[in-house]
């Protein structure tokens, strides 16, 4: 099982958006690890960002970031970082495709809603930048027989 971290911006936090975002990754099957409310400071901002340091819409970024509470989750599940970032959609959400999460609440370009950690090495740096390891729950969900074809030993 892979683990990624999600963000839900400050927009989706305002615009009450967060129990509709969290309810698509649960229905997927995707297992909620960890969980909070935090207001990112700005040097965790620029930690979180360093990848895009120097570009035009860095400044603003971090401004965006930084400007209202945001809730950070670990989701669990197979294939979770591509699984998430597929259910995210396009960053720009004039672009992004009908039936993402960006696709369906966001027309903006620059609030999105939503972060997803976009390879394993994101995630696991990502993951540590939010939570400590004790706060990462690793009980299987009660219902991942279901979820999951475990009938040859490992889920698929
Ligand atoms: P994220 O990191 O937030 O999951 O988004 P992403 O991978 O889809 O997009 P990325 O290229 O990593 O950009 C990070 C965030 O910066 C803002 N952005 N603005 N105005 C612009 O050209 C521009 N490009 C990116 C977006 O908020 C994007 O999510
Ligand atoms: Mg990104």
């Amino acid at each position: 099982m892979e683990n990624t971290l999600v963000l839900i911006k400050p927009d989706g936090v305002q615009r009450r958006l967060i129990g509709t975002i969290l309810a698509r990754f649960e229905a997927k099957g995707l297992q909620i690890a960890a969980l909070k409310m935090i207001r990112i400071p700005k040097e965790l901002a620029e930690r979180h960002y360093a990848p895009h340091k120097g570009k035009p819409f860095y400044p603003g970024l971090i401004s965006y970031i930084c400007s209202s509470p945001v809730i950070g989750v670990v989701l669990r599940g197979r294939n979770a970082i591509a699984v998430t970032r597929g259910m995210m959609g396009a960053t720009f959400g004039s672009k992004a495709l009908p039936g993402t999460i960006r696709g369906d609440f966001a027309i903006s370009d620059g609030l999105n809603l939503v972060h997803g950690s976009d390879s394993p090495e994101a995630a696991a740096q990502e993951i540590a930048l939010y939570f400590r390891p004790e706060e990462i729950h690793a009980q299987a969900p009660a219902d991942q027989a279901w979820v999951y074809d475990c009938s040859g030993g490992s889920p698929v």
